[in-house]
């Protein structure tokens, strides 16, 4: 844990407290809830929230990031509190935000471990100005644990989807292949569910591309050595902090060829990588501290990808004179790479469809 992070009082966060037996005993509760057999139970109100989603990206598709945002955190204010977020200003889900974005800019106080006796200096003496950031934490970080604490993992779920939506405007090739398997597999008279995922290669190699080409955090959480070790002949003592460079496995050249493309070809049978270190294997961190939400998580973005796909054309939005507008790809630099929305045209593919949106969350409403 960074000394920030204790000064702002989330010694308590599972990703904070060290290993033992405080920790086994937290995991173990998330596994029970987030894991298998468990994790297959929220599979019918994933299906069921993703109808509702893309009812209201019939309704207003420029609001496209809203309805993002709003998705996984419906689900996870369900599976976790029973909260049903009714609006896109709903408390839970603002606070969980806020909460996520703390957690992100407390990487900005980095140097306090490196010069602790910073942390007495006064809010208005150049150098203490993370006071005034630790004060605010300290609020939010009570509420948070007694309130929204799963919320705060929504942010990553949220931008996976942005990027998502990204990468259909930048590659429609892509686009087009995953419809055409979707028409074949599902058809148009029903919308996805899981049941259809054994049958749907490409769109399962799309998802798997997107958690590489992504890199969300693309520095993996920073851990401590508990003792001494020795790694490929380096010795690293115990106490030294450990950062895995997540963006540098995602953007090998030697494991992906051509690696800021986003080529789910690579994980076909035949492809560049089929046989290579796997994004869902690093991207959600490793050994004992891997994610507890993973299984989740992918649920959540397969669910999404192959209904949106089903449903939806994504193209890029054209200016005054009908020339395409670039889509934003402008990361926040952060712990998180952060997206905003892109200016684009989100349509159904047909009417038939829309209007079978619309019947079914109709029903589920
Ligand atoms: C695309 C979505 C997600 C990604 C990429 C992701 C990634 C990660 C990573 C890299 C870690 C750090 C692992 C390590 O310390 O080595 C982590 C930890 C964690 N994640 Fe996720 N996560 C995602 C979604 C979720 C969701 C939806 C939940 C909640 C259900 C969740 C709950 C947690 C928790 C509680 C930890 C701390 C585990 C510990 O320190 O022992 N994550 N996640």
């Amino acid at each position: 844990m960074l000394l920030i992070q204790h000064l702002c009082g989330w010694a308590w966060v599972t990703s904070m407290i060290p290993y033992g037996d405080s920790l086994r005993k937290q995991r173990a509760i998330l596994h029970r809830f987030f894991q298998f057999p468990e994790v297959l139970n929220y599979k019918e109100l994933q299906e069921r929230e993703c109808h509702l989603f893309l009812r209201r990206l019939v309704d207003s598709p420029e609001n496209y990031d809203r309805h993002i945002r709003r998705l996984p955190a419906s689900i996870l204010g369900l599976n976790t509190y029973g909260h049903e977020v009714k609006d896109d200003n709903d408390r839970y889900l603002e606070l969980g935000e806020e909460s996520a974005e703390m957690t992100i800019e407390a990487v900005n106080y980095l140097y306090l471990d490196f010069l602790p006796w910073m942390r007495f200096l006064p809010a208005w003496f150049p150098g203490g100005s993370f006071q005034k950031f630790v004060e605010e934490s300290r609020k939010l970080s009570t509420l948070f644990r007694n309130e929204i604490y799963a919320l705060n993992k929504n942010k990553r779920t949220i931008t996976t989807l942005m990027n998502f939506v990204l990468a259909m405007l930048k590659y429609p090739e892509v686009q087009r292949r995953a419809q055409e398997e979707i028409d074949v597999v599902v058809g148009n008279d029903r919308l996805p569910t899981f049941k259809d995922r054994a049958q749907l290669p490409y769109i399962r190699a799309l998802c798997l591309e997107l958690l590489r080409w992504q890199a969300i955090l693309p520095l993996g959480f920073i851990h401590t050595a508990a003792e001494e070790d020795v790694y490929h002949g380096y010795r690293i003592p115990a106490g030294t902090m450990v950062i895995p460079n997540v963006w540098a496995i995602s953007r090998n050249e030697d494991i992906y060829p051509k690696p800021l493309d986003f080529i789910p070809e690579r994980w076909l049978p035949g492809g560049s990588s089929l046989n290579s270190f796997r994004p869902d294997e690093y991207v959600f961190g490793y050994g004992r501290r891997i994610c507890p939400g993973q299984v989740w998580a992918e649920h959540m973005i397969f669910i999404a990808v192959v209904s949106i796909l089903e449903a939806f054309k994504i193209e890029k939005a054209l200016d005054s004179d009908g020339e395409p507008i670039p889509p934003n790809e402008n990361h926040k630099p952060a712990a998180i790479r952060l997206l905003g929305p892109s200016e684009c045209m989100i349509a159904p593919r047909s009417e038939k469809i829309a209007s079978m949106i619309c019947d079914c969350a109709g029903t589920l409403s």
